[in-house]
């Protein structure tokens, strides 16, 4: 029986990936994708997704979300307005893909998730992998949503990691409120940080694979991940400064990570891949997680608290990943994007 999933999403490369691999598995059945304010803004979010999902001949109905974080950085320290995202990043404003000629649906993206998962059977899995603005106003215009969702899967966080500021992920670091209010929640959640998602690297020679598969989804994905890849080569326009935090001298440090300047992550499939195959994930471990929202030089840090030091009082409603394979995520990629 293939898993009931929404796509939460701000596309984005990474998200195009995540979507097309979403419906070219046949253990996902994709009910529908809704568009949130982060890599950039909601009308180009969901022209994009909306690009995605004409490329792919679905039928896969698209909800616009939330323009702004939930708390517009009026804490000192924020800058107004949009997310803080660095000029030339990986994705651009369009996706290479014809102007779409669908349309969203009319009803917001936060409307139609409180109603879809009350009116559910609480069977419906929810994949997100951009900001979580508009999981948090659902959340708060219907608590009870919490009861209904299966399971949510979410690219974000980093406990050694970090890419839009020294301390914080990107789509936490976008609405930091946003993923507190999730975090707090007692929907199961597994998160999948830039911990997991850089151990699942595709190489250069693997992408050129994944090109030579001639399909439109393998070459299209191919583009995008090649974009990913050179924006890494160049040294001060990386995907968002991407920074391992070094403890230097110690072996935890020296362990952590070697990044080779001819890879790339795909975040956001990783979180589908999960969804998938949950053994792409190899180390995932119960957490209580917080987000730092003091607007400080760690705003947006997600804290992962494996010692669950809070166990007294606090139930444990989240899994932390923190490494993946590769291959077998690389393997996934092939196998249904190279699907004719
Ligand atoms: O930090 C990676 C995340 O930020 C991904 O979801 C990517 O699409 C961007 O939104
Ligand atoms: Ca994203």
């Amino acid at each position: 029986m293939a898993k009931k999933v929404i796509l939460d999403c701000d596309p984005g490369s990474d998200d195009a990936i995540a979507i097309m691999l979403a419906m070219k598995d046949p253990s996902i059945d994709l009910l529908a994708i809704t568009t949130v304010n982060g890599n950039r803004i909601v009308p180009k979010t969901t022209e994009n997704a909306l690009r995605v999902v004409q490329f792919m001949k679905s039928k896969v109905p698209v909800y616009r979300g939330c323009e702004n974080p939930i708390f517009c950085n009026e804490i000192p320290g924020r800058k107004p307005g949009l997310p803080r995202v660095t000029l030339n990043d990986c994705h651009g404003d369009f996706l290479p893909l014809p102007e779409a000629r669908i349309t969203a649906e009319k009803e917001h993206a936060v409307f139609f998730l409180v109603k879809k998962f009350m009116e559910s059977d609480g069977d419906i899995s929810l994949a997100s992998v951009g900001p979580l603005t508009n999981i948090a106003m659902a959340l708060r215009i219907e608590p009870r949503i919490a009861g209904k969702i299966k399971e949510m899967v979410i690219m974000g966080g980093g406990h050694t990691g970090a890419n839009a500021s020294a301390a914080a992920e990107f789509n936490f670091y976008a609405d930091p409120e946003a993923a507190k209010i999730v975090m707090d929640s007692p929907i199961p959640k597994v998160i999948l940080p830039l911990d997991a998602t850089w151990r699942a690297c595709i190489t250069e020679e693997q992408n050129q694979e994944l090109h030579d598969l001639g399909t439109p989804e393998a070459i299209f994905a191919s583009t995008m991940v090649q974009k990913r890849i050179d924006n890494l080569k160049v040294n001060d326009v990386s995907e968002h400064n991407f920074q391992l935090r070094h403890t230097p001298g110690t072996v935890a440090s020296a362990l952590l990570y070697r990044y080779d300047n001819d890879r790339a992550p795909i975040h956001d499939a990783l979180a589908i891949a999960y969804l998938i195959d949950p053994t792409v994930i190899t180390e995932l471990a119960d957490a209580n997680v917080d987000i730092d929202t003091y607007g400080g030089p760690c705003d947006g840090r997600m804290v992962a608290d494996f010692h669950n030091t809070k166990k007294f009082w606090d139930p444990i409603t989240a899994k932390v990943a923190l490494n993946a394979d590769a291959e077998k995520f690389v393997e996934m990629l092939f196998r249904n994007l190279g699907k004719k």
